[in-house]
């Protein structure tokens, strides 16, 4: 495990660290692991079971046997839960919004850890989310964490869901995503920060493909 390179892109929502992450996955050819999406699937099976999203006990028994699927497909990523295709489903803010209830729950952190650690595999990972330079990958050779203004933030969730055909409104994505980094980043379990050994850059003024650049130039 130890010799497959890592490249972690933590950060809070709308960083572009997805984005980031996905094109430097193909341009090496590495493996991709969005492990957001692991977390917003698992709140949409709670729902779709009936389970409270606070409920530890049931959604972390959930989480051990989630039925999820993921795959490239057309460069976008494609998530089967129990067969059926959720991936436009899982990207609205209030799925983002409950993926974060279920995400500060120790137990289901717990029982999503191995099959995360199960991305890693030959030629390499690249993998965005919260924990990944700190907590599930915190031996890998090459960590990023991305940041930017809350409202260049707001303004690229809003472009993003308007592309998937999800309406918003930002004003009010300016609140939600305030309220579900105050959640990722005041949690006691795996609290959204950048790893001690994590290079930290701001793309608030930078386009992604500027962000790319660099990312690609620290990994030569
Ligand atoms: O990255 P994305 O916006 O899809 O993540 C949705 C939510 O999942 C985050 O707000 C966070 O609460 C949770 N998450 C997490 N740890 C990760 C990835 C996501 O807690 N590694």
């Amino acid at each position: 495990m130890i010799n497959i390179p890592v490249l972690t892109i933590d950060g809070p929502s709308g960083s572009g660290k997805g984005t980031v992450a996905q094109l430097i996955a193909k341009d090496l050819g590495w493996h991709y692991l969005d492990s957001g999406a692991l977390y917003r699937v698992l709140a949409q099976a709670s729902i779709k079971h009936g389970f409270e999203l606070g409920d530890e006990t049931s959604v972390s028994t959930l989480a051990q046997n989630l039925d999820v699927v993921f795959s490239v497909k057309n460069d976008e990523l494609e998530v089967l839960l129990e067969g059926q295709n959720v991936s436009t489903l899982i990207r609205s803010e209030q799925a983002g919004n409950a993926a974060s209830k279920v995400a500060a729950l120790a137990l289901v952190r717990n029982a999503l850890l191995e099959r995360q650690r199960d991305f890693r595999q030959l030629p390499g990972l690249v993998t965005d989310g919260r924990d990944m330079g700190t907590v599930v990958f915190p031996d890998a050779p090459y960590k990023i964490f991305l940041n930017a203004s809350a409202e260049v933030r707001a303004q690229r969730r809003h472009k993003q869901l308007k592309e998937k055909g999800i309406r918003s409104n930002i004003s009010v994505l300016i609140t939600e995503i305030s309220e579900r980094d105050e959640r990722d980043y005041n949690r006691s379990v795996a609290p959204l920060r950048p790893a001690a050994d994590a290079i930290q850059l701001d793309s608030t003024s930078l386009g992604i493909e500027n962000v790319f650049d660099r990312v690609r130039a620290i990994l030569r």
